[in-house]
């Protein structure tokens, strides 16, 4: 180390001896700010010292050990250009001096401003280095690589920076630029202006709104706030915001109904918010719609509940028959609302109209409407055994229930008429009208009512209390009976157990005619008077009858006796005489106030004059051929050896196979006024002839088959059965029969068949009138029934004009069809000619049939029917008609049937 010095100062001082001292061969400028500029240069030997001379300035720089030199000149202006001479100094010599020059860096600028933020761009001001027209400026952000501004002359330098995202925040450093040299840069951030909110949807309710819109996106994925105001008063509060993926959902509560809200949603980002995006939205008003009103006759209570129970609702009340208007202050009412309109109409439909009311705004209204109940005692209620009959008004529809439920009756009511028939004699009937209101049955009034009960049938009295009384015996009608009430002589005695039909009456005179009356109640409802005449026992006053009158009567008894056994006897027999005594005796017919006089000889000395008629009318037609029911082939078809088809009046069935037999035990017989082929009697089907049976209702196109009989009867089988046993089609011959309805009663049956011809498709429809309650030979308990099942048939003859014959059938096609055949022609007569032949009758038939009208029983019904139908033209006198073996008695209700009949 000390040699290499000493060798560098033997260097050197040879060096300073023999030649000059070297310049630095280099300066470079490693720092440079806008006052200062730092130097280095490379130390040739580090004996040198160093001089660094500027224009007005001289710096001994000391020798060094480094091997380079730094050296910083501060105090320099910016944006200067200075020049330097650096000597070398070494043994008190110096070198020639190094030249160089360099500038000094621009100052940056004072102060960047934001003066404008929008979406897209940001405006940035700062002051301008005037007097330097050398200096420019460069900008640098994001990944824009200094952008070079422009220079000018103004005082201030004011750069749109475009096409920037919004909403998001830049960092910037603006650069002074002189020559080739840049300022240290001037460091700023600042933000862009967000984007307004995008799909503002709102659903609005009175006082609530939800609104929700899409999460605003920008690309620094930064986190916006918004803010909602409205536009007038009041402000409203939509602070907890509820993010929802990319959306935004905002509960505003507690505004006014019908207001209309204008708001501006902001989106907010840094100390900045978007322009706003406005809209508006209107609060609906609701209509109440739970309206409860109270009926009366006169009145109507209106009541609600206060709307949300929101005292800021009021409401008008409209009546849009009275025309009147109501208004409610909601503030000042309670929870429940209520308004009664009374004076009003009964029965009177009044409409109205509630709207709910905020700020003079009306909802669309809820429109309702409601009637007022009637009183139903103001109508004038007609009440029969059967029947309830009104006019009314305010109602659509009745109820009548007795008290067990198990009888209702809803029927429509048409042009206002209440009109219920079929109803339970006697019972009691709870009948309610109804109101239908927008499919709302309304209860208008409710009224009890009970039905006039039946009388009695079959009122007969028995000996009793050895002639000084007597037992009245009945048969409870058909329907309720609280009391039957008996007068005799003036002595009135109630029954009032329903099950015991009878009662003693004392203390009246032997062998006396008493006229016996009955009466049921049900309630206060009383039926129609019965009355028979009943004679007491007169066992005792014969005591003391002459022996003369006593051979008299014995002589009597003994005729009666023999003609009664004769007629008797031929009854049981009814084959036809083989004495051929035609009688072609002239009836003639009985005028009706004739007729209870006719009937009264007729029946008396135990019916003596019936007998005889019946029995001169035994031979009527007997001599007529029955050729064709005797043939070998048709044998088989009578049911009965002794009931044959007359040849001049059977029905002949059309025929098409030769061999096809054209018989069937059938005849046409006369109706009313010498019309013939009024019908067919025909005997009950057997299993060989259905077929037959069912071809001739086709080819003589009946439309009405009247059975007087029952399928089986006491074990017997009295007519097959010949049509469907259910709803399933049957077919005989080509004739295919379906059963389409069937309806039970106690007494008959009815049906309607539809019989199809298979060959020729052609349907038709055929009325099955079906009697069940007729005993064989004998005659049916009251004539009621049977004329009111008449009467079914009449009508539905009547109705169908252009049918064939009705047929009639019962098990031989003579005793009961002979009955109900003239019982129908009979009524017909009574009704039109006001008298009635029922001999020239039975004769006209005897000719077309055998036997027609089997038994006398059955000729006395057909003249107790014709008495039943007279009784109330003539008053109820008659004979005591109890002792009839027939057991006929006189019944108003089948009376009273006929006349409504023969009123229509
Ligand atoms: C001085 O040095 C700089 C960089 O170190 C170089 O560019 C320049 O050419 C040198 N000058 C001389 C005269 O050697
Ligand atoms: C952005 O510019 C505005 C307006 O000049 C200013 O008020 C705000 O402070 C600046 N923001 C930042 C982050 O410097
Ligand atoms: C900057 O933009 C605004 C509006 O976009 C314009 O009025 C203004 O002249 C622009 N300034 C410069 C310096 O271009
Ligand atoms: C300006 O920003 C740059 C880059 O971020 C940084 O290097 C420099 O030191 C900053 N200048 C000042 C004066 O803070
Ligand atoms: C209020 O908002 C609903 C639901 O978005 C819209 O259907 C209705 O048009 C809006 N009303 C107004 C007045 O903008
Ligand atoms: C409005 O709607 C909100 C939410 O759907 C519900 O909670 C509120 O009860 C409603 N208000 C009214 C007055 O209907
Ligand atoms: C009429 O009032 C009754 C109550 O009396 C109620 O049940 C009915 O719904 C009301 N009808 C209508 C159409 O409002
Ligand atoms: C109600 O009517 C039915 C007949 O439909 C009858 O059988 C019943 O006894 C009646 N009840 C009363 C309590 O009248």
């Amino acid at each position: 180390m000390i040699m290499e010095r000493v060798l560098t100062l033997v260097s050197l001082c040879v060096l300073s001896t023999w030649a000059e001292i070297p310049d630095v061969k280099n300066v470079t400028v490693i720092g440079r700010t806008d006052t200062t500029l730092t130097f280095e240069w490379k130390v040739e030997n580090r004996s040198y010292s160093y001089i660094l001379e500027t224009i007005d300035n001289k710096v001994s720089i000391n020798a060094s050990e480094a091997y380079y030199l730094n050296h910083i000149v501060s105090g320099l202006s910016p944006g200067t250009n200075y020049s330097f001479t650096l000597y070398t100094v070494f043994g008190g010599n110096t070198s020639k001096g190094f030249y160089f020059s360099d500038v000094t860096a621009p100052p940056n600028v004072d102060l960047v401003s934001v003066i404008n933020r929008k979406e897209y761009m940001i405006t940035l001001q700062w002051s301008n280095f005037k007097n330097r027209s050398d200096y420019s400026y460069k900008l640098k952000y994001r990944n824009e690589e200094n952008v070079s501004i422009p220079i000018s002359q103004t005082d201030t330098v004011e750069y749109n920076v475009t096409s920037l995202d919004a909403g998001t925040e830049y960092f910037f450093t603006l650069y002074t630029v002189f020559g080739s040299v840049m300022s240290s840069g001037y460091n700023f951030t600042n933000v862009t202006m967000p984007s307004n909110v995008q799909n503002v949807k709102v659903r609005s309710n009175d006082t609530e709104m939800i609104l929700q819109w899409d999460v605003v996106s920008n690309t620094s994925n930064n986190n916006y706030s918004y803010t909602l105001e409205n536009r007038n008063e009041p402000p409203v509060n939509c602070g907890s915001q509820i993010v929802d993926g990319n959306k935004v959902i905002c509960h505003i509560s507690g505004l006014m109904p019908a207001t209309n809200y204008s708001f501006t949603l902001y989106t907010e980002f840094a100390d900045l918010r978007s322009t706003g995006f406005n809209f508006y939205n209107i609060t609906t008003l609701s209509d109440i719609t739970g309206v409860t009103v109270n009926r009366s006759q006169t009145e109507l209570t209106i009541s609600w509940n206060k709307l949300n129970n929101n005292d800021i609702y009021n409401y008008n009340l409209k009546s849009h028959r009275e025309g009147s208007e109501k208004h409610f202050t909601g503030s000042v009412e309670g929870d429940v609302i209520t308004h009664t309109y009374s004076s009003l109409t009964p029965g009177t439909e009044y409409s109205f109209t509630l709207f709910t009311v905020v700020n003079k705004a009306l909802s669309r209204g809820y429109s309702f409407k409601n009637i007022t109940t009637l009183y139903c005692t103001s109508f004038n209620w007609k009440v029969t055994n059967s029947s309830i009959e009104a006019e009314v008004n305010g109602s659509t529809h009745v109820i009548a229930q007795n008290s067990t439920g198990s009888h209702k009756k809803t029927p429509i009511l048409i042009h206002n008429k209440v009109n219920l028939q079929d109803l339970y004699p006697g019972g009691h009937y709870t009948v309610s009208l109804f109101y239908e209101l927008e499919s709302q049955q309304l209860l208008q009034c409710s009224h009890n009512l009970t039905l006039a009960p039946n009388s009695v049938s079959h009122l007969r009295c028995e000996y009793h209390s050895g002639g000084y009384g007597l037992a009245v015996i009945w048969e409870s009608p058909y329907g309720a009976v609280d009391v039957v009430q008996v007068d005799v002589n003036g002595q009135s005695v109630n029954q009032s157990r329903s099950l015991e039909k009878k009662l003693e009456i004392n203390g009246l005179q032997v062998a006396q005619w008493y006229k016996v009356t009955a009466l049921s109640f049900s309630g206060a409802m009383r039926s129609q008077t019965v009355s028979v005449n009943c004679q007491t026992n007169p066992a005792g006053v014969i005591a003391g009858v002459l022996v003369f009158l006593l051979l008299v009567i014995i002589i009597c008894v003994a005729v009666f006796a023999w003609r009664r056994y004769g007629s008797a006897k031929r009854n049981k027999m009814p084959y036809p005489l083989v004495e051929s005594r035609v009688s072609n005796k002239n009836y003639k017919p009985i005028p009706l106030d004739k007729f209870p006089g006719h009937y009264q000889n007729m029946s008396r000395d135990e019916n003596r004059g019936f007998s005889e008629e019946y029995e001169d009318l035994s031979s009527v037609g007997i001599e007529q051929s029955s050729i064709a029911a005797l043939l070998p082939e048709n044998q088989d078809k009578n049911r009965f050896s002794n009931v044959l088809a007359y040849d001049s009046s059977r029905v002949h069935l059309t025929t098409k196979d030769e061999g096809d037999s054209d018989y069937i035990n059938a005849n046409y017989m006369p109706g009313y006024g010498n019309a013939s082929r009024q019908y067919i009697a025909a005997q009950g089907p057997l299993p060989s002839t259905v077929n037959d049976f069912w071809r001739m209702v086709w080819e003589k196109r009946s439309q009405a088959i009247v059975m007087v009989t029952n399928c089986t009867e006491s074990g017997k089988v009295k007519c097959e059965q010949y049509w469907p046993l259910d709803y399933t089609p049957c077919l005989y011959g080509n004739l295919l029969v379906t059963v389409k309805l069937e309806d039970k009663f106690p007494n008959w049956t009815l049906r309607e068949f539809i019989i199809k011809n298979k060959e020729t498709s052609e349907t038709r429809t055929v009325r099955h009138f079906h009697f069940t309650a007729w005993p064989d030979h004998g005659v049916p308990a009251g004539t009621e029934e049977l004329i009111q099942f008449r009467g079914l048939i009449r009508q539905h003859i009547e109705s169908s004009y252009s049918a064939g014959p009705t047929t009639v059938h019962c098990s031989a096609g003579v005793g009961r069809t002979g009955t109900l055949i003239a019982l129908d022609v009979l009524l017909q007569q009574l009704h039109k000619e006001k008298a009635v032949g029922i001999a020239a009758f039975v004769q006209q038939m005897r000719l077309c049939r055998p036997l027609m009208v089997q038994t006398e029983s059955q000729y006395v019904f057909l003249h107790q029917c014709i008495m039943d139908s007279l009784q109330p033209k003539t008053g109820p006198k008659s004979e005591p008609l109890y002792d009839n073996s027939d057991m006929i008695y006189v019944n108003t209700i089948a009376l009273k049937e006929y006349n409504n009949q023969s009123q229509i």
